[in-house]
């Protein structure tokens, strides 16, 4: 039986049992405390919590109610937890995931029988064993599962008892439904969690008993054709099999790595998420640079990624309508990474190799690879697995930290485009070539700043700063038109210290010791009471969000443009930098 038959026969049977059939929801979920959609459930936590009602509540997709207290769908889900593990027989990021849920529908009872009838009449399987839950401080064991499995003919010795670890489920995020669940085991695979949402968690982790009592309950459908079409691994079923053969390496685990991570990425493009250093968008450009980075290793064919990605969309398209709608986009976003990402991979590679001479790769270096070519953390850390070197995750996370500081003042990230967009107020930036760009104009405006008082006297003072890619735009108070001989002073004062390639370094600092020291602040932005001081070797001294170079050599000539009033009694300067 065909992925497809099975999609449709679950379907169908919940259908036949009453069951609304509802549309998968997007994999960006609306919970704010979840990055993606894992389960389910999610799209329906408000019908167990009774903050929605099945029959009255305009549902977000369906744009009316749901009909009904009992449904069914299939979920286009994924799950970040797993994503070292796969390449092995059955670990996957991206996955379908059959489901019925009930809002005070029914219970344990019908839960229960239906799966026993899906899988055992329907499918033809033999169930080895069921495991229910056992019991701990603040839950009582589930004695009811146990005796409606028994009165379907298990037995007492294949009903297993397990704890919170094994046998409760939820919640999703920080706080909501969660529960005791039953577990159905088919070939030694555990193939239908059935979850009893008979509780709320929440973020202090205190249960509190829900008086609408739900089910939720999912299958994943890889794990469930792999069963029905009798494989040994999921990457055999048919889900898998024309991707597989497209990809044609001999080493087995990488065409289940790169099966895996295209599939997944097709999907996320589709709704919506674009390769970037945050959030969703992070873990997208991770498969996808991940996936080229194997490719690259084992020599594939450079067209491969855009094959998959179409075959993936392909093989999914009637299913998931969303592929077909956006398969131009999908193969420009694979194409555009592909592109970004392959060339600075061959550069960053020889640096890898160099540093991974000496066996140990400290927080700099990694930060440097991953800001430099854009190699994410788990990438360096897969590489540094494979060569035997010594790195810490600590020291990376240390270095992005400092670096991710970006003003504390208001920062607004967003996704759209084709990347990151950051905009600090001061900041502007709308990708990361143009990130690149502020953050060489942002140190350089540090430097124009002292360089102003060393040149005008301390009675100047910051009104105000605006950085795009194109050029850095500063105001100060001071009373009269700065000299073209200033000027030129300035101007030379920035590039001398621009040559010396002075270090920037951050310092973590009270509010109070920080303006003590003599940093300089800008009287209009309020500030947290720690903040960090960003020093530019011991020349400038100013308090920051960043995001700034490492050594102001990076920065490249610098050049005052223009200098005007801006109103009365302020000064406007512009300056950019060359390479
Ligand atoms: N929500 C449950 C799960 O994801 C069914 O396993």
């Amino acid at each position: 039986m065909i992925s497809q038959e099975l999609r449709n026969k679950f379907l169908d049977f919940f259908k036949k049992k009453g069951h609304v059939i509802v549309p998968s929801s997007s994999l960006l979920p609306d919970d704010p405390s979840v990055l993606l959609t894992t389960a389910g459930m999610q799209q329906f936590k408000p019908y167990y919590t009774g903050d929605a009602d099945p029959l009255t509540s305009i549902h977000g997709t369906l744009g009316k109610p749901l009909g009904s207290k009992n449904v069914a769908s299939i979920q286009k889900s994924f799950r970040t937890s797993d994503i070292n593990e796969v390449g092995d027989e059955s670990h996957l990021t991206f996955f379908e995931m059959l489901g019925n849920f009930s809002f005070g529908g029914y219970f344990k009872k019908e839960a229960i029988e239906y799966a026993y009838e899906f899988i055992v009449k329907e499918l033809g399987l033999k169930i080895d064993y069921v495991s229910v839950f056992g019991g701990d401080r603040d839950v009582p064991e589930d004695k009811e599962s146990a005796e409606i499995w028994k009165s379907l003919g298990i037995k007492e010795k294949d009903i297993h008892k397990a704890g919170r670890e094994d046998n409760f489920w939820g919640p999703t995020g920080n706080q909501g439904p969660c529960g005791p669940t039953t577990e159905i085991y088919v070939k030694g695979v555990e193939i239908w969690n059935i979850v009893f949402n008979e509780h709320f968690q929440h973020s202090n982790k205190k249960l509190e008993k829900l008086s609408i009592p739900g089910v939720d309950t999912g299958m994943g459908l890889e794990r469930l054709a792999m069963v029905v079409q009798g494989k040994s691994t999921i990457f055999e079923t048919d889900l898998f099999a024309s991707l597989i053969e497209k990809i044609n390496v001999e080493d087995v685990r990488v065409g289940r790595i790169l099966a895996d991570h295209l599939r997944g990425a097709v999907f996320l493009i589709a709704d919506g998420v674009r390769p970037s250093n945050v959030e969703a968008g992070y873990i997208l450009r991770r498969l996808l640079r991940r996936a080229i980075r194997l490719a690259k290793l084992h020599k594939l064919d450079v067209k491969l990624y855009e094959m998959l990605g179409e075959e993936v969309i392909k093989f999914y398209k009637n299913y998931y309508l969303e592929l077909a709608e956006h398969k131009k986009e999908i193969i420009e976003v694979l194409l555009l990474e592909q592109e970004k990402f392959g060339s600075a991979l061959e550069r960053g590679l020889k640096e890898f190799e160099k540093m991974a001479q000496h066996k140990v790769i400290g927080g700099r270096e990694s930060f440097y690879l991953y800001q430099s070519y854009g190699f994410p953390f788990e990438l360096l850390e897969e590489m540094a697995r494979e060569k035997g070197v010594n790195f810490s995750k600590e020291e990376f996370e240390k270095e992005l930290a400092k670096h991710q500081e970006i003003s504390r003042a208001g920062v607004e990230k967003k996704f759209g485009g084709h990347g990151l967009i950051m905009d600090t107020g001061e900041l502007k930036a709308g990708n990361e070539q143009e990130l690149q760009k502020v953050t060489r104009l942002h140190t350089a405006t540090h430097l124009l700043n002292q360089a102003l008082h060393d040149i005008l006297g301390d009675e100047i003072e910051q009104r105000g700063s605006d950085i795009t890619p194109e050029r850095t735009r500063f105001d100060f108070k001071f009373n009269r038109k700065v000299a073209a001989e200033e000027l030129k002073k300035i101007e030379e004062i920035v590039n001398k210290k621009i040559k010396e390639d002075l270090p920037i370094t951050i310092t973590k600092m009270k509010l109070e010791d920080a303006l003590k020291s003599g940093a300089r602040a800008f009287f209009k932005l309020k500030y947290p009471p720690e903040v960090n001081v960003y020093s530019i070797g011991d020349y400038s001294k100013e308090l920051c969000g960043g995001p700034h170079v490492q050594r102001t050599g990076e920065i490249g000539r610098f050049k005052i443009t223009k200098e005007e009033s801006s109103s009365a009694g302020v000064r406007r300067i512009r300056a950019v930098v060359e390479p």
